[in-house]
């Protein structure tokens, strides 16, 4: 960390101190102990900053709980697509019946919808009774900001442009014991013509590697298996930075921390996914058999407007490369469908690249318009007929091809991470395979957090049922 963000961090933990006295003032009021929740939407880097809300959250002495009705709730948002937004102000309506009932609640917003003006206004506007609005570059402000909002009234609004700061070693609460994210780099300089993340999200910026391994030691001291390599396009990492490992090195150097059995990484951008990673990968049992390679579109003339900077052929050539050196490898992709100008010929294009490849899994989104974003403003926006009629299509191969795939694996012995006991059937626990896939086995609450030898007895489409082996 640089000292300028090291002593920052030294302010924010004195506020925090602060806060302590103020929650305990809080509680006195409300007649019982404070309890605070956070309500996360998005992607993996939100639920790893909701980490850090709560860590804080916490040490400043609230009860956590999961409920949206507690005396302190704060909504981390996303706003990739629009119907994220629209799911966020569903979500304030019932918050604000909550707080109609304890006035003393207290209602805060932050993530990637408050960096957009817009959202902001209406916010200001219509949602009079939310108190703190923060944004993604200044989270680590959070227990100054909860001090002066647990000591003042109205409606606190603290959102920057723009950010080149990381501030680290605030308190963070995990949400599983035994596996962990850890963010590698924030932002994104890549501008893909739909995508708002880098107006929200701020440019490109790499953390330390000498930090990361640390944060990864610690990690693995206090208990975590699994690692999860965190930021929007990490075949980049190291931009910026000066000496820095390539990503495919601090991968390698990850996965040989002592104690940790298993690295992931999220997401890959293909146009800067190198040879080096590919053999780091194949080379190390520790490593996931796990690559989320994001599509969006078979077509060239698509992807270029899209500024993807890759061809259909150089994809295909990439993930066919992949399987053949990792032939066990799960591929699994983002697809977008009625981008402007897309015709069903282009829909063909994507369809032909899916039935090639193969995908172990695909997340197949409709495009939404982004305000800003150059995509926007381009002519012949889509229909939703026309949206609707081919994702039903591309939906249907890509469930086929995931289940050939899945399905690869039936009646081998695989080590699985027991995870969770089942939603459904308390005589189960479910694990997670090396690439992803899901298990479900008998088994008791005990052996949460262990890795087990599992057979997988029978493929269910897009998972397993199995036993211990
Ligand atoms: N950085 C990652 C993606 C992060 S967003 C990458 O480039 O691979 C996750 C997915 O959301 C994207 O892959 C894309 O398929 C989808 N997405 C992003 N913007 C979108 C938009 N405006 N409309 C619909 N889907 C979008
Ligand atoms: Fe968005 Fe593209 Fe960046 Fe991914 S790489 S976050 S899709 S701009
Ligand atoms: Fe959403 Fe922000 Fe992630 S917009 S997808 S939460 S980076």
């Amino acid at each position: 960390m640089k000292e300028f963000d090291r002593l920052e961090n030294e302010k924010q933990l004195g506020f925090l101190e602060q806060a302590k006295d103020l929650v305990q003032e809080f509680s006195e009021k409300l007649g019982h102990k404070a309890t605070a929740a956070v309500i996360t939407f998005g992607c993996q880097m939100n639920a790893r900053d909701s980490e850090k809300l709560i860590g804080i959250l916490r040490q400043a002495g609230f009860d956590i709980i999961e409920e949206e009705s507690a005396d302190f709730v704060v909504y981390n948002t996303c706003t990739v697509r629009d119907n994220a937004n629209q799911k966020l102000y569903g979500r304030l309506g019932v918050a604000g019946g909550f707080k109609k009932r304890n006035p003393l609640m207290k209602i805060a917003l932050c993530g990637c919808m408050m960096q957009e003006e817009v959202a902001v206004a209406k916010i200001r506007e219509s949602y009079r009774f939310v108190d703190l609005v923060f944004g993604t570059h200044n989270l680590f402000k959070f227990p100054e900001l909860l001090v002066q909002s647990l000591s003042q009234d109205g409606m606190i609004i603290d959102v920057w442009e723009k950010t080149d700061r990381i501030v680290e070693d605030l308190p963070i609460e995990r949400k599983y014991p035994f596996k962990s994210g850890v963010n590698i780099m924030f932002g994104c300089d890549n501008f893909c013509t739909y995508c708002i993340v880098p107006y929200v999200r701020g440019r490109e910026r790499s953390r330390e590697a000498k930090d990361i391994i640390r944060e990864v030691e610690r990690l693995a001291d206090d208990g975590v298996v699994e690692v999860m390599l965190l930021g929007q396009n990490v075949n980049s990492y190291g931009k910026g930075l000066e000496n820095a490992p390539s990503f495919a090195e601090l991968l390698q150097e990850v996965s040989q921390v002592k104690g940790i059995r298993r690295v992931r990484f999220m997401t890959s951008h293909p146009k800067d996914l190198s040879e080096d990673l590919i053999q780091v990968m194949k080379s190390s049992d520790k490593i996931c058999r796990h690559l989320h390679l994001p599509l969006q579109s078979g077509s060239d003339r698509i992807l270029k407007a899209m500024n993807r900077r890759y061809t259909r052929d150089r994809y295909m050539e990439l993930a066919l490369h992949i399987r053949e050196e990792i032939p066990d490898i799960a591929l699994t992709t983002d697809i977008m469908m009625g981008f402007p100008g897309e015709t069903e010929a282009d829909i063909e294009d994507t369809l032909d690249v899916i039935r090639r490849v193969g995908f172990d899994n695909a997340f197949t989104f409709i495009y939404s318009k982004r305000t800003g974003t150059p995509a926007a403003s381009m002519p012949d926006q889509v229909s939703e007929e026309f949206v609707k009629e081919q994702f039903d299509r591309i939906l249907k191969l890509v469930q086929e091809t995931a289940r050939t795939q899945v399905a690869r694996y039936q009646g081998q012995v695989m080590d699985a991470l027991i995870e969770e006991m089942n939603d459904h059937d308390p005589g189960l626990v479910t694990g997670r395979l090396s690439n992803n896939t899901i298990v479900h086995i008998p088994g008791t609450a005990d052996m949460i957090g262990s890795i087990r030898p599992v057979k997988l007895d029978e493929c269910h489409g897009f998972y397993y049922t199995g036993s211990l082996a």
